[in-house]
């Protein structure tokens, strides 16, 4: 198959660009708004496949056009797109607009190339905060904090209707639970520009002396030792959930699915920190201080529909997660 990639030299795009190319074609698009070339490289090395790559915006429909009638492309999974929480607070036009209307976009043109395979990148935030946990796909919808996340739960929506609007599409929708983690070989990974605002790659520079302290969000929530709980799964299985992804949609006629990517078990802020200390002998300093505006207690999956009908689960550890995490900045730090 020929897949396309859009945000495909992201963090989770290029991930799952690893995974994909042992049994596809890719394309990849990026505008490295928030990656670097240099990733394409890495693919590279550590596959020995090339990519074919376009620099350019996703929501640029003139530009995917282009990709679109020099390509012959079988499905999209679409990475591109904002992801900066605090930062969709501040500028909610931006997000809207390349998000949703990037989006958008995308499937115009894929609707007039008559490609109509889709997988989205969605989040766990469009549970909002969830009224019990484990959380299935059953679970209510809505309620969420911030831009990034509303345009996640709009997205979804447009693609709902768009499917009862035309069900030869196949789409997936996948909710992603917390990222963390990096390819073994180290030579990809998560490295945010300036500081950091989730929790692991804020873990790792402060180990890597780069930060001298971690602040705790909160020790008064209603979790076992009353940090925030949540569900960190490593790239490499969350990747693989999107080969299951694309098999299912091969597989059925047509249809509209929607998955969680999760573990299934929830960690607090010092069960991490404590596992990661654990796991690479580095030290975590770090105080406790006030919450997070917008947190929420616990926010953790019920992976089972995704274990049965995609025949995936997340099978890498804490330890995994915290080791590979270390293991990629170490590296570039020594480079
Ligand atoms: N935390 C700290 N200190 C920090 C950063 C985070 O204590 O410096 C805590 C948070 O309070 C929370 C936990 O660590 O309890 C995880 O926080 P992250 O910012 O890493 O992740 P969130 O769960 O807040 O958000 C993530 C993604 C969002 C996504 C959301 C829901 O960043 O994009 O999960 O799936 F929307």
């Amino acid at each position: 198959m020929s897949i396309l990639l859009t945000g495909g030299a992201g963090y989770i795009g290029s991930h799952t660009a690893i995974e994909l190319l042992e049994n596809n074609d890719l394309v990849v698009i990026d505008d490295f708004s928030n990656s670097k070339p240099e990733v394409l490289d890495a693919i590279k090395e550590i596959t020995n496949k090339e990519v074919k790559f376009y620099e350019g915006d996703y929501s640029d429909k003139g530009f995917l056009e282009k990709v679109f009638n020099e390509n012959e492309i079988d499905a999209v999974i679409n990475f591109a797109g904002f992801k900066a929480v605090g930062e969709s607070v501040k500028e909610p036009l931006k997000y809207y607009d390349n998000n949703i209307g990037g989006c958008i976009h995308l499937l115009e043109v894929m609707q007039k190339h008559n490609v109509k395979k889709f997988i989205f990148s969605s989040s766990a935030t469009v549970y909002g905060k969830p009224d019990v946990v484990p959380i299935t796909e059953e679970s209510k919808v809505g309620g969420t904090t911030n831009p990034y996340g509303t345009t996640k739960l709009f997205i979804e929506r447009i693609l709902e209707d768009l499917y009862k609007s035309d069900n030869t599409w196949d789409i997936c929708i996948l909710r992603y639970f917390n990222p963390v983690g990096s390819h073994p070989s180290g030579l990809i990974g998560e490295d945010p520009n300036g500081i950091p605002n989730n929790l692991m790659p804020y873990i790792v520079r402060v180990a890597a002396g780069q930060l001298e302290q971690l602040t705790v969000f909160g020790n008064d929530y209603n979790t076992h030792d009353g940090t925030g709980v949540r569900d960190y799964i490593h790239v490499v299985d969350l990747a693989k959930g999107h080969v299951k992804a694309l098999e299912k949609l091969n597989k059925e006629d047509s249809g509209l699915f929607i998955y969680n990517l999760g573990t299934g078990t929830g960690y607090s802020v010092l069960d991490m920190i404590n596992a990661f200390e654990k796991a690479t002998n580095k030290k975590v300093n770090y105080v406790i201080g006030p919450r997070r505006e917008g947190d929420i207690d616990e926010c953790y999956s019920d992976p089972t529909k995704a274990n049965n009908e995609l025949n995936w689960k997340a099978e890498l550890t804490i330890e995994d997660m915290c080791r590979d995490s270390w293991n990629y900045i170490e590296k570039k730090n020594s480079k």
